[in-house]
């Protein structure tokens, strides 16, 4: 059992932090927002994230997880003090690192016995160190040691718990191998792979690996452009290359782009670090220009279906970045939604979960729906944004009948194209042929084993 403080009550926090304390440690978690701090106390959880609320009510239960806003206390009261405050995005993409430098500054404030500093704040190369310098500077008694731990975090919002109990690996970058020991131990209910390096290394680990995946995504995407004006099918390219192991079948999953609080603000701070360092990394710089480029896909494929937006009704499912979160941070439809308007159109939006988020950022240009149904009534075409199963099972009889006319335009390649023949739509999505009332189809591609 170790005593625990993550500072930053937010999404990798408060998940970490309540893994941490399901596994069997007394975790307290912190935040500088009191209402946020109130809230959590009585087991109201401020993010959607499936499966929380439940973890943080039995822990709390349990006796092993408290919330506080008196961070100085808590860091006191700790051996193990995680840092998983906010790296927004600053002016020219650079991670912003006023809220990890303030708290390592109360953690040197307040250290007033040998603790583990750990960093899941996804931090840039060479933070670690800053880090330990100021503890350095601004501890009472330069006799009381700490080591500073790089400890990144990979979780995905929507299946954040998941990921957090069976992760795929630990990183794990230190200042000393016994500070790397007892968070590598820390681990070990969670019998993950435990991958030790040094600080500086750690810290890269997590920007390749998120630059990475976005690079995979932007790939495909391209790869769709093209296929779609070769009369190849994106799905069936993406399956027969994932065959590859090399390749792995993951994030190939062509669409409108990625968003979120990861992958836009990673990419943008590897692309300033590398400036920063020497180097342009024009490679990444086009992942981001073509992510930026692949929203407008749909709005051009509505305007070609349509003959012109001006005028039109369109009903948008789905405004979240991605399925089974609120998060509307980077989301495509914050982009989409007002070019569609500019060009003339009005909206119709439906979300399950992300309304009041979404409303928060572009109500102007929308009106906001409680089902599906009351979205289509009367639209012009119907364009689906986010994959959400309430959008992927939803009777297509019926959205036939809502609709002036049957036409879907799919981001997010929600059905075979298949399917929206033998349904009667004219139905453009990504990557693949468009299926218009009347065009034969082909059939879809499969695997067999001789
Ligand atoms: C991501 C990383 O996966 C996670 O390891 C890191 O800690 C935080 O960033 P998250 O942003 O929650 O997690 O979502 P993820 O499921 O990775 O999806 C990111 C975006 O990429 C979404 O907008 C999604 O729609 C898009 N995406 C994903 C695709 O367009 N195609 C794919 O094949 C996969």
């Amino acid at each position: 059992m170790e005593k625990i403080t993550v500072v930053g009550s937010g999404y990798v926090g408060l998940v970490s932090g309540t893994c941490f304390a399901d596994i069997g440690n007394r975790v307290i978690c912190c935040d500088v927002d009191p209402f946020k701090i109130a809230m959590l106390r009585k087991g109201e959880i401020p993010i959607y994230e499936p499966g929380l609320k439940e973890l943080v009510e039995k822990n709390i239960e349990a006796e092993r997880l408290f919330f506080t806003s008196e961070i100085g206390d808590a860091i006191e009261a700790s051996d193990i003090i995680y840092i998983a405050v906010g790296t927004p995005m600053g002016e020219s993409g650079e991670a912003d690192m006023r809220y990890v430098h303030e708290v390592a500054r109360t953690i040197g404030q307040h250290l007033n016995r040998y603790k583990i500093i750990v960093n899941k704040s996804t931090v840039p190369v060479g933070t670690g160190r800053a880090v330990e310098q100021i503890i350095k500077e601004n501890r009472k008694n330069r006799f009381v040691k700490f080591d500073v731990v790089s400890n990144p975090e990979f979780l995905r919002e929507g299946s954040a718990i998941e990921d957090c109990m069976n992760m795929e690996r630990a990183v794990i970058g230190a200042t000393s191998d016994e500070a790397a020991k007892r968070i590598a131990e820390l681990h070990a209910p969670f019998r993950t792979r435990i991958f030790q390096t040094n600080l500086e290394s750690a810290e890269m680990i997590k920007y390749a690996a998120n630059a990475f995946l976005a690079t995979k995504i932007s790939f495909i995407n391209g790869i769709a452009n093209v296929c779609e004006r070769v009369g190849a099918d994106v799905t069936a390219v993406s399956a027969g290359m994932g065959l590859d192991s090399r390749i792995g079948g993951k994030f190939l999953q062509a669409g409108i782009g990625y968003g979120g609080s990861c992958f836009p603000k990673d990419t943008f701070a590897l692309s300033y670090i590398a400036e920063e360092a020497g180097f342009d990394f024009n490679l990444l710089k086009s992942v981001i220009t073509a992510n930026d480029e692949q929203r407008f896909v749909v709005v051009n494929k509505l305007r070609e279906a349509l003959g012109s937006l001006q005028g039109k009704r369109i009903g948008v499912l789905g405004l979240s970045f991605k399925p089974n979160t609120d998060d509307m941070r980077y989301a495509p439809s914050l982009t989409i939604i007002p070019e569609l308007v500019n060009q003339g159109a009005s909206v119709r939006a439906f979300d399950p979960i992300a309304r009041q988020a979404a409303r928060n950022q572009i109500a102007e240009y929308y009106e906001d729906f409680g089902s599906i149904e009351e979205t289509l009534e009367d639209c012009d075409a119907c364009l689906i944004l986010t994959e959400w199963s309430e959008i992927v099972e939803m009777d297509l009889t019926r959205v036939k009948e809502l609709l002036k006319a049957p036409v879907m335009v799919d981001g997010r390649n929600c059905f075979t194209t298949q399917k929206m023949a033998d349904e009667g739509f004219n139905y453009y999505s990504v990557g693949r042929p468009a299926v218009t009332v009347g065009s034969i189809h082909a059939v879809e591609s499969q695997t067999l084993s001789l």
